[in-house]
């Protein structure tokens, strides 16, 4: 008996096989871009939606490569039932093609991603994740490192609503 073999997959099916790969750059990758991981890994977890996403951090700077999030940082993400697994390393510009979405925190990361774009064949869209703010109007996640802990809340707050929308316009960006 002869049997048919099956259907290729139809493209949308292909396109959601490939999990989309998304990247938080600060300065350290200790404070802001960990948290922003840290916040879009429980958001999808919560969705069930793990294999859909590849999700990393980096920092333009190398101070701190291997080391934890700041310990403050990490205090105030698990009060929000929040891990940070990151250890900091550098971005490269084999980031730029490895993923789809690269995303800042400020405009001096901004500035130094675009940087290191020119040197390479970037294929990532790079761009600030404020862009994705739903609840609050503002252009930068400043940097809580020298300040004290409400600051740290506060990056939370906006990581929280940034990373929202951010995963809303991915899935509608996937689903089509
Ligand atoms: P991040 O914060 O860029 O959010 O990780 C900083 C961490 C460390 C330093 C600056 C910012 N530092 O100057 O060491």
């Amino acid at each position: 008996m002869t049997t048919t073999p099956p259907e290729p997959p139809a493209p949308s099916s292909l396109a959601m096989a490939r999990p989309t790969g998304i990247l938080f750059v600060c300065l350290g990758n200790i404070c802001r871009s960990p948290a922003a991981e840290g916040v879009f890994l429980h958001l999808i977890g919560l969705q069930g939606l793990e294999d859909a996403f590849t999700v990393d951090s980096a920092g333009t700077g190398d101070w701190h490569v291997g080391r934890s999030a700041d310990a403050r940082m990490r205090s105030a993400a698990s009060r929000r039932g929040i891990d940070l697994p990151s250890r900091a390393r550098q971005i490269s510009t084999a980031d730029l093609s490895r993923f789809d979405h690269v995303l800042t925190m400020d405009r001096q990361n901004l500035k130094a991603v675009r940087g290191l774009a020119v040197q390479g064949e970037a294929t990532a869209q790079i761009g600030p994740l404020t862009r994705y703010c739903r609840r609050y109007s503002i252009e930068e996640v400043p940097d809580p490192y020298y300040g004290g802990e409400e600051g740290f809340d506060r990056v939370l707050d906006l990581l929280e609503d940034a990373c929202g929308g951010l995963l809303e316009t991915l899935r509608a960006d996937r689903a089509s």
